[in-house]
């Protein structure tokens, strides 16, 4: 499944030439190379995929970015690679810590928090942010939850991937999320659907 994902992706060459079609016929003698970015988590696919279509960038040159939920890195490979002044991951599980660590010792713009996104409290960082990215595997519940908590401390820009979850009725949960940004001062700028199991938003706080 990785090796048909890179493939589509247009990672893969052989005999120098991009392979887009995964049933590719391989020589033995051929000589196969695949791009380092296709080690990268779905993370970083996504937010690629958000912003081609969008036609806009979610995460700009500068940026000072706030990641929550931020698994293996895909975010924030993203983003240091976008070339934000700094990024801060929050992530609760320890088994990703390995990983973010990794990242830590090989970017000194990036810091990360083992901590759980509900009950951490921002202002401890002294830290402003351009954008913060929110990703977790909750229902929608869980991520408007994390929307009161961000708007009290008027977070300029928020990217909320929304799990639809057990949830059917999606109309409904788009309005919901609509009323909570008017109750926190944010307007949605976009809102997209791209797989069936989440959609994605883009807030910006009201003046
Ligand atoms: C879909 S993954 C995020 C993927 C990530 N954005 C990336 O780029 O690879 C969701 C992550 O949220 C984390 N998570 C869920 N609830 C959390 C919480 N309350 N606090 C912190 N992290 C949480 C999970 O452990 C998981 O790693």
């Amino acid at each position: 499944m990785k090796a048909k994902r890179a493939i589509r992706r247009g990672l893969v060459r052989v005999n120098k030439k991009i392979v887009l079609d995964p049933s590719y016929d391989v020589k033995d003698s051929s000589l196969v190379e695949v791009d380092k970015l296709a080690d990268m988590p779905e993370g970083y696919w996504k937010l690629m995929e958000v912003e081609r279509v969008l036609k806009s960038c979610i995460v700009k040159e500068g940026d000072r970015v706030l990641d929550v939920g931020s698994s293996a890195g895909g975010f924030v490979h993203f983003s240091l690679m976008r070339g934000a002044e700094y990024v801060v991951g929050l992530e609760y599980s320890k088994k990703f810590s390995r990983q973010l660590k990794e990242i830590e010792d090989s970017y000194n713009t990036f810091s990360f928090i083992m901590a759980n996104a509900f009950y951490f409290p921002l202002k401890d960082l002294s830290k402003s942010f351009d954008i913060v990215l929110v990703d977790l595997t909750v229902e929608p519940e869980g991520t408007l939850k994390v929307l009161e908590y961000l708007g009290s401390e008027c977070v300029k820009n928020i990217f909320l991937s929304i799990k639809i979850g057990k949830r059917r009725d999606v109309d409904a949960l788009k309005r919901e999320i609509g009323e909570r940004c008017e109750r926190y001062g944010y307007s949605i700028v976009n809102i997209i659907k791209l797989e069936k199991s989440e959609f994605h938003a883009i807030l910006k706080r009201k003046m």
